[in-house]
Formats: C-alpha cells, structure tokens, sequence
C-alpha cells in the first residue's frame, strides 16, 4: 500500500473511473437517485446539498454514470449521506472503491458515520465488509412509507485516524 492511494489498489476494470463530481452531474445522478431509492430526493434538493457543501463523488463505467456518493463533512466527522450503485453495476467493488476514495481524501478526518435502514441487508454487508460498526439505533427514523410505517435507522460508524 505504501505509496498508493486504497482505492487504485482495488482491482476494477479499466474501463472504470472515480472521481470528484459536480453540480454538471446532478441531472445523471438525479435519474439514478429515482431509480434506486424508494423516497429519492428531488433535484433541487440535490442542487441545494451540493451548494451547500456536500460533497459528491461520481463513479462511470464506460464513461456513463454507475454510481456516486454524497457525503458531509462537519468538524472532523464525515456522514455518508446517499450511496447508490446502478442495478447493472452491482457486486463489482464499485461502492466500496467510491468509499475507498472517500476516505482518501479525508486525511485529518476522525470518523465516518452513516444511517441504514434495519432492512437494508446489501448496504449493512458493504459496510460491514468496509469495517465500519453498528453504534446506534435511530427509532423510527425515516417517514412514513406507503402502508404509514417509519423503519428504525442503523447508525453505524468507522474511525479512520
Ligand atoms: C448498497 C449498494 C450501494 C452496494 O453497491 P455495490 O457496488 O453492489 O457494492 P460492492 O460491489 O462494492 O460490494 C462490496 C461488498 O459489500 C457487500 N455487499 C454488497 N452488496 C451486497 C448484497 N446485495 N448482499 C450481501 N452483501 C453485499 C459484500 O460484502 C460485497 O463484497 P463481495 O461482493 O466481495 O461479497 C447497492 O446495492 C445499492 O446501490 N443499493 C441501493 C441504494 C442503497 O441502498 N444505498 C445505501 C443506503 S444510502
């Protein structure tokens, strides 16, 4: 590892790339937004978090969007905010190589954190497989779904110095 960064250490294709994104790739990411999440946000709510300094990382496989991640930074702490992988895409390392190079930039940081729905099982396993652990439980934490039920929210934590 010495000398290279966690992620280009992961081995994906070449025809797989990881970078910084920006508000030139919201209409992209809104329409995978819609695609993957139940209660997506809107695109003026993914504008409004990028202006006010979110940060958002874009994965693209042959060049069309497979995923991203949007994160917060408050003090020395990061919140993995939305993480989203394309159904086609999935179980190739992309989420953990963007998580990966999440955390390569985060140098003076102290800790990641993030919520996950109790029933989401694909995204517990990711982050338990990139050693982050169960620290909390947040009661009825997201609104309402169809039938009126609000599902508990994992919190779920990784320190990184
Ligand atoms: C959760 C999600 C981002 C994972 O993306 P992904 O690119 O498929 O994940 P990776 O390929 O990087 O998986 C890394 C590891 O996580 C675990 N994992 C990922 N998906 C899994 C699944 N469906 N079942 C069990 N383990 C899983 C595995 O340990 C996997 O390693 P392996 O494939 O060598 O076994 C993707 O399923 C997704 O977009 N889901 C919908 C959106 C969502 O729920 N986001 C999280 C809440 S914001």
């Amino acid at each position: 590892m010495v000398g290279k960064s966690r992620w280009t250490c992961l081995k994906l294709p070449e025809s797989v790339s990881i970078r910084a994104g920006s508000i030139d790739d919201l209409q992209a990411v809104y329409r995978l937004n819609q695609q993957v999440f139940d209660q997506g946000w809107s695109v003026e709510a993914l504008y409004s978090a990028l202006e006010s300094g979110y940060d958002l990382i874009i994965c693209e496989k042959d060049a069309m969007l497979a995923g991203y991640l949007l994160s917060l930074s408050v003090l020395d702490e990061i919140q993995i905010m939305q993480i989203a992988v394309a159904k086609a895409c999935r179980r190739q390392g992309l989420a953990a190589a963007m998580t990966a190079f999440l955390l390569d930039q985060a140098e003076e940081m102290a800790s990641v954190t993030l919520e996950v729905r109790v029933s989401n099982h694909a995204a517990h396993e990711l982050y338990a497989s990139l050693g982050f652990e169960e620290v909390g439980l947040r009661k009825k934490y997201y609104p309402p779904d169809a039938a009126g039920r609000c599902e508990d929210a994992l919190l779920m934590s990784k320190n990184i110095q």
